[in-house]
């Protein structure tokens, strides 16, 4: 299916200006234990940096790890979601921060990262999550796609990277966390460029968790099977229709547990690697994938 930049509402985004002011309304006291509350969790005080946050995978991590106590920055092009997104991490009393920012560009990149760190006073976690699909025959793909889906899967973890490292190797510790994609060890026709931008990323992650391990830098790597987000939702269908057509993509495709991630599911297993129970973890490819890796099913024939 083709990558869309779906506009989809963020729920709480309305709300979210609103419960702001409710905050500075409290005594400052209150405000402040009200705050402190919501920075308690298993992340607290900890610096989180999502690339593509404004929807999808992206959007629920920041989230859970904002709901976990997390200052996190995340980044995308399209603004008023990201903004929105912003404010209602907000409002439900997390504490978040929206940079625009292409992945695809150097400049950007650097941009996001140094003013998070800024911002932020360090980088502990890096979830570098931006991506797009193209489907299309590899003999119809153009050049230009070619490069779309490099530059923003692969160039754009690695420009993520090159700029998150170093911050790490002045604190001498943090974690990388790629979004990669079960795609990366399944073919699926028409997904060829997509399957080899995930492979690309890949060798990233296993070969900078040799270079920086003894750095006290891990870096590792999620494989999501399909999940529902704009990525695979094709444009303009309504609710019911989806609903019906993801219940199918998920009998037909997901071999173990016969349905279709939520990003939120992808989501808490992101925060399931990044936490401390996981420190001994690099160099690590997880499937979270229902069992889409382990296998297809042996369909015999009828005799
Ligand atoms: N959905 C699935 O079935 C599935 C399965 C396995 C892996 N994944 C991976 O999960 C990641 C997130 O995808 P999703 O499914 O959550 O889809 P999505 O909702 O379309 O999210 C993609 C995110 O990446 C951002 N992005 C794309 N190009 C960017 C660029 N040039 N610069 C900055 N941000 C950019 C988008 O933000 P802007 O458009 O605002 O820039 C958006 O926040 C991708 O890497 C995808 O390959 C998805």
């Amino acid at each position: 299916m083709r990558h869309q930049h779906s506009r989809r509402a963020v729920l709480g985004g309305a709300a979210g200006a609103g419960t702001l002011a409710g905050l500075t309304a409290l005594a400052p006291q209150a405000a402040a234990a009200q705050a402190q509350g919501a920075r308690a969790g298993r992340f607290a005080g900890k610096v989180v940096l999502v690339t593509g946050g404004t929807s999808g995978i992206g959007e629920a991590t920041a989230r859970a790890f904002a709901a976990a106590g997390a200052k996190v920055a995340f980044c995308g092009r399209r603004r008023q979601l990201g903004r929105e997104v912003e404010r209602s991490i907000r409002a439900a009393g997390g504490e978040a921060t929206y940079t625009h920012a292409d992945v695809r560009e150097s400049r950007s990149v650097w941009g996001f990262v140094d003013g998070a760190v800024r911002r932020y006073g360090g980088l502990d976690i890096a979830f570098n999550n931006a991506g797009i699909q193209y489907s299309a025959r590899l003999h119809d793909t153009t050049l230009e796609q070619w490069d779309d889906l490099s530059n923003t899967n692969a160039r754009g973890v690695f420009l993520a990277m090159k700029y998150q490292i170093p911050h790490m190797l002045k604190a001498g510790r943090g974690h990388i966390i790629v979004n990669s994609s079960v795609g990366a060890v399944v073919g699926r026709p028409d997904l060829s460029l997509y399957q080899a931008s995930k492979q690309a990323v890949q060798a990233l992650v296993k070969s900078a968790a040799l270079e920086y391990g003894a750095d006290g830098i891990r870096v590792n790597a999620i494989l999501p099977g399909i999940t529902d987000t704009p990525m695979i939702r094709p444009a303009g269908l309504d609710d019911a229709t989806w609903e019906q057509a993801k219940a199918a993509l998920g009998q037909l495709n997901v071999d173990g547990l016969k349905t279709v991630a939520s990003a939120d599911q992808i989501a808490q297993a992101v925060l399931a690697m990044a936490a401390d129970e996981f420190g001994y973890l690099t160099g690590a490819l997880i499937p979270v994938d229902g069992g889409v890796a382990a296998g297809r099913r042996m369909l015999l024939p009828q005799l």
